[in-house]
């Protein structure tokens, strides 16, 4: 089986971003802690942050070509805002889970709706680093 975890915008700036809110666990340990959860379930593991909308559709539609089975995502603040995002996941249909270091429900109003959780497996939020590591334990449940 394979594996995609995907990272909206300004999460590459993880470790030194708001540390209050997101905690001081860098994009590359959560990536490894992923890839090593992968690993050891037999699981292809790919992974792709970036701050451009078009580039996380375009990967999306990538993901068809690639046979990714599952997608683990943190759309960021593209949550909140991206209809092209949403049609990209509902236009592939690749299982997904929607995944937040934060509880955005205990946030600002404007974050508490997404225009991808109604077509998301699962979402998991409000667990820092390991919103992360339970979201790829869910997916490879879900893929074993
Ligand atoms: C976030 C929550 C979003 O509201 C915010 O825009 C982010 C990070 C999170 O992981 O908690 O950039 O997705």
């Amino acid at each position: 089986a394979k594996l995609l975890l995907l990272h909206g915008p300004n999460l590459n700036l993880l470790g030194t971003r708001e540390p209050e809110i997101y905690g001081s666990t860098t994009l590359s340990q959560i990536n490894e802690a992923a890839s090593a959860q992968c690993a050891a379930a037999g699981c292809a593991f790919d992974s792709l942050q970036t701050n451009h909308e078009g580039v996380l559709v375009e990967r999306i539609h990538q993901a068809l070509a690639d046979k990714v089975d599952f997608i683990v995502i943190n759309p960021a603040a593209f949550t909140h805002t991206s209809v092209a995002l949403r049609d990209a996941l509902a236009g592939v249909a690749i299982p997904f889970i929607e995944v937040h270091l934060s509880n955005p429900h205990a946030r600002e109003t404007f974050r508490h709706h997404s225009y991808l959780s109604d077509l998301a497996k699962g979402v998991i939020c409000g667990f820092g680093a390991n919103s992360y590591t339970l979201a790829v334990g869910a997916a490879l449940k879900q893929l074993g």
